[in-house]
């Protein structure tokens, strides 16, 4: 059967992105990465996309009078591609409601935290800073509204009381490289519903728990 094609928007690391292309070298992985758009020229992720043979292209948006032209050119770039899917990951622009709706239903994005609590951005220090003793990250269907769409999944981690935004950053960011993929896979299975908002996964458990606090 076709694998499913996935293309990956990314601002800077690519860690997330890394994950998805070392996921699809499993012959048995339901998808494929078929493109990695930066709109950053030097983001580190861009090496390790073409170091794993993964076509990238940069697109800058400020090359672009306004936040819908370039959303154009990014959906223009993963057309040339054929993506089925697109997974945001550690892209650092706000989508155009054109581009949402183009893309409705057809693109994630991971977010390291456990939404609707702590959106936005220093999201670690916010939940430092909350005293919240649980965190994790959330994977969620992509809507114009940032970080608000439909939850398909979370990974739960604990916050320690001597966590600082960086410590808890890294425990958070183990559990998106098992979320993400996962994910992902779970779409390429055709085993995500998503109605009135809310998503169902056939037969599987949708929240992780962290086992290396
Ligand atoms: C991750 O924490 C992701 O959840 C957030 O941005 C960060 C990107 O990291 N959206 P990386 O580029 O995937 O390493």
């Amino acid at each position: 059967m076709a694998k499913l094609r996935v293309g990956i928007l990314i601002s800077g690391r690519g860690s997330n992105m890394a994950a998805l292309i070392d996921a699809a070298r499993a012959p048995d992985y339901p998808a494929e990465v078929a493109c990695v758009i930066s709109n950053v020229a030097t983001a580190a992720g861009l090496e390790r996309a073409r170091k794993a043979g993964v076509p990238t292209t940069v697109t800058p948006h400020k090359a672009f009078p306004d936040r819908e032209s370039f959303d154009r050119a990014v959906a223009a770039e993963l057309e040339k591609h054929d993506v089925d899917l697109v997974a945001l990951a550690g892209f650092m622009r706000i989508q155009s409601p054109w581009f949402a709706e183009r893309w409705k239903d057809r693109m994630l994005n991971i977010h390291p935290s456990l939404l609707p609590a702590f959106p936005g951005l220093r999201v670690q220090q916010q939940a430092i800073d909350a005293g919240v003793r649980i965190s994790g990250c959330t994977v969620h269907f992509v809507t114009p509204d940032l970080d608000a769409g439909p939850i398909v999944a979370q990974a739960a981690v604990p916050v320690l009381p001597d966590d600082t935004a960086e410590t808890l950053a890294q425990r958070i960011l183990r559990q998106e490289h098992r979320l993400y993929p996962q994910v992902v896979r779970w779409y390429a299975e055709g085993r995500i519903s998503l109605r009135h908002g809310r998503v169902t996964v056939e037969n599987t458990p949708t929240l992780l728990f962290s086992s290396d606090p």
